[in-house]
């Protein structure tokens, strides 16, 4: 199958202080692909290398058979990247539709009189149509975490970046997550996602990636992840 992403012993971080070390996966078109680790081991930083927002200090980079390593953000939405932030970050005082209307005007490059059916298509898949009219301040967390993958979505994104979606979310929310990622995964979106809670990716996810101190400690079926004992010490580890 193709890879839709690359890393090759991948470093980055910030300013002096280094936290991949040597990041390297691939990652094929059309997957899910779950990444775990404990707080503070580079999964957000690794999603800033893959949007742009952090440059690679070396090792090597491709996103849809281009050498993205040197891309600006701006340059990965046009290859069709796009990502959610962990803490969401929407125009509150704007209306969700018109929060959407923005991808698709600046990611996709629609013109503003014809992103209304963009931004209403996106709305659909994320399952936030029937609250278009609301003001984005106005929203539940989780549907705050729905508009973040909207705005994604408009862009015209393959490939979803996704950050802790259901960090704080109910159990109940969190599965309403999983259906969402899976009905994303049925149209063929290829998607990196990052969540804390292990269970929530486990119906949804293809393969798992482990990280710890920056670099990929264990890469298998979501099954072998979390039945290693890598994982189990990483995250006892953690909450002791
Ligand atoms: N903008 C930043 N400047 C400096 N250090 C940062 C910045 N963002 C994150 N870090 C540090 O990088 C490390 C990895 O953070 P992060 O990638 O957010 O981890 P994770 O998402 O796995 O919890 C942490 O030690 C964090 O404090
Ligand atoms: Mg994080």
């Amino acid at each position: 199958m193709k890879h839709a992403v690359s890393l090759d012993n991948i470093t980055a971080g910030y300013g002096r202080v280094r936290i991949l070390n040597g990041l390297s996966f691939d990652v094929s078109e059309g997957e899910v692909f779950g990444v775990i680790g404990p707080n503070g081991c580079g999964k957000t930083t690794m999603l800033n290398v893959l949007s742009g927002f952090v440059t690679p200090t070396s090792g090597r980079l491709t996103i849809f058979d281009t050498d993205a390593s040197r891309l600006t953000p701006h340059e990965r939405c046009s290859l069709g990247v796009g990502r959610t932030w962990q803490i969401p970050r929407p125009f509150d005082k704007m209306t969700v539709a018109d929060n959407v209307k923005t991808g698709a005007v600046h990611g996709a490059k629609i013109p503003i009189d014809k992103a209304q059916g963009a931004a209403e298509e996106a709305l659909g898949i994320a399952g936030l149509m029937s609250k278009k009219d609301c003001l984005a301040g106005e929203l539940t967390l989780l549907d705050r975490k729905k508009l973040e993958l909207a705005r994604a979505l408009a862009t015209k994104a393959r490939l979803l970046l996704l950050d802790e979606v259901a960090a704080g979310l109910t159990e109940a929310e969190a599965g309403e997550v999983m259906d969402l990622v899976r009905a994303l995964k049925d149209k063929k979106y290829t998607i990196i996602w990052i969540e804390h809670n292990i269970e929530v990716m486990l119906g949804a996810a293809d393969r798992l990636m482990c990280m710890s101190e920056g670099r990929n400690v264990i890469l298998d079926t979501p099954e072998k992840v979390m039945n290693s004992k890598i994982v189990e010490e990483l995250y006892l580890g953690s909450e002791a």
